[in-house]
């Protein structure tokens, strides 16, 4: 497992300099009009979505990654601490915030925050480490603090097990964890370590977002 936990992380760190052309639909990730145009609003149901939850106070992102939500982020809160294994994307993202280079399954929050926000980070956690992650998240709140998540919605084809094998654009391989989860799965899962969080997917599926209720 630390092998693949491994691999993963690097796999992040070289894919630091084309990562955002997979949020952005760029190169490769280009898709027909139409489905750009659903991922588009999908997208922008998600900022709202944010918006509204308000992440105000300390706020704590885990595996920040190039910043594309820590920027989002930063205006709503007092101080955000964007924390990632990998100085190549943490090296992308927003000086704004303070960033961390630490192995979340590692790492101790060195103070409790007001929001644990994690984004496209659940569906690499593998089962064995699901619990101890949540137990991350439920030391770095303060008593009423809350959790807002983003991830991917179901896959286009089902997904079998819990490993996927992801290529860069120069053809290199790597093994990776991808966890696809339902809204109403994850939310009696975590339901059970003591999270109450309000799930859902995009109008057109291609993202599950929530937060505590
Ligand atoms: C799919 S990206 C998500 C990045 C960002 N949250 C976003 O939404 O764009 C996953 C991130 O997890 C980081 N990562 C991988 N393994 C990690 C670990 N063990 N501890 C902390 N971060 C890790 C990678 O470097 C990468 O930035």
């Amino acid at each position: 497992m630390s092998d693949l936990l491994g691999e993963q992380k690097r796999y992040y760190a070289e894919r630091a300099p084309e990562y955002d052309d997979w949020w952005y639909r760029r190169g490769r990730y280009t898709r027909e009009p139409e489905r750009e145009r659903r991922w588009l609003l999908d997208v922008a149901e998600l900022e709202e979505a944010l918006r509204i939850f308000a992440p105000s106070g300390d706020v704590l992102e885990l595996a920040a990654g190039t910043g594309i939500w820590t920027r989002r982020l930063v205006p709503a809160a007092a101080r955000v601490v964007a924390v990632d294994a990998n100085a190549e994307t943490l090296a992308l993202n927003t000086p704004a915030a303070e960033l961390v280079v630490a192995d979340i399954f590692t790492w101790q929050p060195p103070q409790q925050f007001d929001v644990v926000f994690f984004s496209f980070w659940l569906s690499h956690v593998p089962e064995e480490r699901f619990d101890e992650f949540w137990a991350l998240v439920g030391s770095a709140l303060r008593p009423a603090g809350r959790v807002f998540v983003i991830d991917s919605g179901p896959p286009e084809a089902a997904a079998e097990g819990e490993l996927q094998l992801r290529q860069l654009a120069d053809g290199r391989e790597f093994t990776i964890v991808k966890r696809y989860w339902e809204p109403s799965e994850l939310a009696e899962r975590v339901a059970d370590l003591g999270f109450e969080l309000d799930l859902r997917l995009t109008r057109n599926g291609f993202f599950l977002h929530g937060g505590s209720v």
